[in-house]
């Protein structure tokens, strides 16, 4: 089954959207397989998004992923990946779709609520950026 890693960031945490955002991930039929709260060293953030380092954002994001708690997740489903990033909208609210996660919860391009995994390799390597495989819980069999 197909897995993606998911961040309920900062921003939707502190202003109280975790459960709104959970509430949205289960309604829409993911298997949640790992989840924690953890607060996120400068260090862990900027390895997570290192794909970015030469971006001008670069440093607002680190500093803001690691201002406070966060929730990463694995969630699994048929197209997990694709069907995530359809849930939670395009990077700038101000783009998003309607009834969508960023659309609903997010404060602007930088602070925008949830991360997704953009494809099914980074899928399974971001979930054991957080996860090792002993903690992805298996849900049948
Ligand atoms: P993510 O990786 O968090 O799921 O977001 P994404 O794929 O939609 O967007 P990406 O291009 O990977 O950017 C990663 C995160 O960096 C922040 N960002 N800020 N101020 C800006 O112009 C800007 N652009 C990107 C956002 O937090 C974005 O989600
Ligand atoms: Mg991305």
């Amino acid at each position: 089954m197909e897995r993606t890693l998911a961040i309920i960031k900062p921003d939707a945490v502190a202003n109280g959207h975790a459960g709104a955002i959970l509430d949205a991930i289960l309604k829409a039929g993911f298997a949640v397989r790992a989840m924690k709260l953890t607060r996120l060293t400068p260090a862990e953030a900027g390895g997570f998004y290192a794909v970015h380092k030469e971006r001008p954002f670069y440093g607002e994001l680190v500093d803001f992923m690691s201002s406070g708690p966060c929730i990463p997740l694995v969630l699994e489903k048929s197209g997990a990946v694709t069907a995530w990033r359809e849930l939670i909208g395009a990077t700038d609210p101000a783009e998003a779709a309607e009834g969508t996660i960023r659309a609903r919860f997010a404060e602007n391009k930088g602070r925008n609520a949830a991360h997704g995994s953009d494809s099914v390799e980074n899928g399974r390597l971001e979930a054991n950026y957080f996860f090792p495989e002993s903690e992805i819980v298996a849900i049948a069999g």
